[in-house]
């Protein structure tokens, strides 16, 4: 699990930086992907506040308290099953999108012309590292 994980780290590094550098060096990934997909119901500054959020059954929560109401640590793993969502039990029964889910389909999409021929597991963990980042810095300290 521990060389999982980092070997995810260096993919996240690579792909952060080989980005950056195709790109541009100032542009914050984590920050776009969070306000592309999770700013809707959870708010640009992450405190729950989005467009969307009162058309659901469940408020979002503000996701800057997260390292307060855990003794000063963000929940790192608890957060990335949240939002990878392969540990919920039942369909249905909640009202956040299951990231994982969606990450697969539309990289699938993105990556048509490779055929299959990525790493499809690697990228979605990117992508939520990426996001876990972000949500750290955005931690009311
Ligand atoms: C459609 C609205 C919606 C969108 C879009 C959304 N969320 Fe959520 N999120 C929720 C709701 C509602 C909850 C509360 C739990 C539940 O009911 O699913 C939640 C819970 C969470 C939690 C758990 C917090 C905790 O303490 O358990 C995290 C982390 C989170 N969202 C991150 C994200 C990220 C990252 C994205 C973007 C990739 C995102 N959310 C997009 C609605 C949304």
């Amino acid at each position: 699990m521990k060389s999982a994980t980092m070997k995810v780290s260096c993919l996240v590094l690579a792909l952060c930086s080989g980005l950056a550098f195709a790109q541009s060096s100032k542009t914050d990934w984590g920050k776009r992907e969070f306000e592309a997909n999770c700013a809707s119901c959870h708010g640009l500054d992450g405190r729950g506040n989005g467009a969307l959020g009162n058309l659901l059954r469940v408020s979002p929560p503000d996701l800057t308290q997260l390292a307060k109401k855990n003794q000063g640590i963000v929940p790192m793993n608890r957060l990335y099953e949240v939002i990878e969502g392969g540990t919920v039990a039942a369909h249905g029964t909640r009202d956040m999108p299951i990231w994982g889910r969606e990450y697969r389909i539309e990289d699938a999409e993105n990556l048509k012309e490779a055929r299959g021929n990525y790493d499809a597991v690697a990228l979605v963990r990117a992508r939520i590292l990426l996001l876990l980042e972000y949500i750290n810095r955005l931690q009311a300290r």
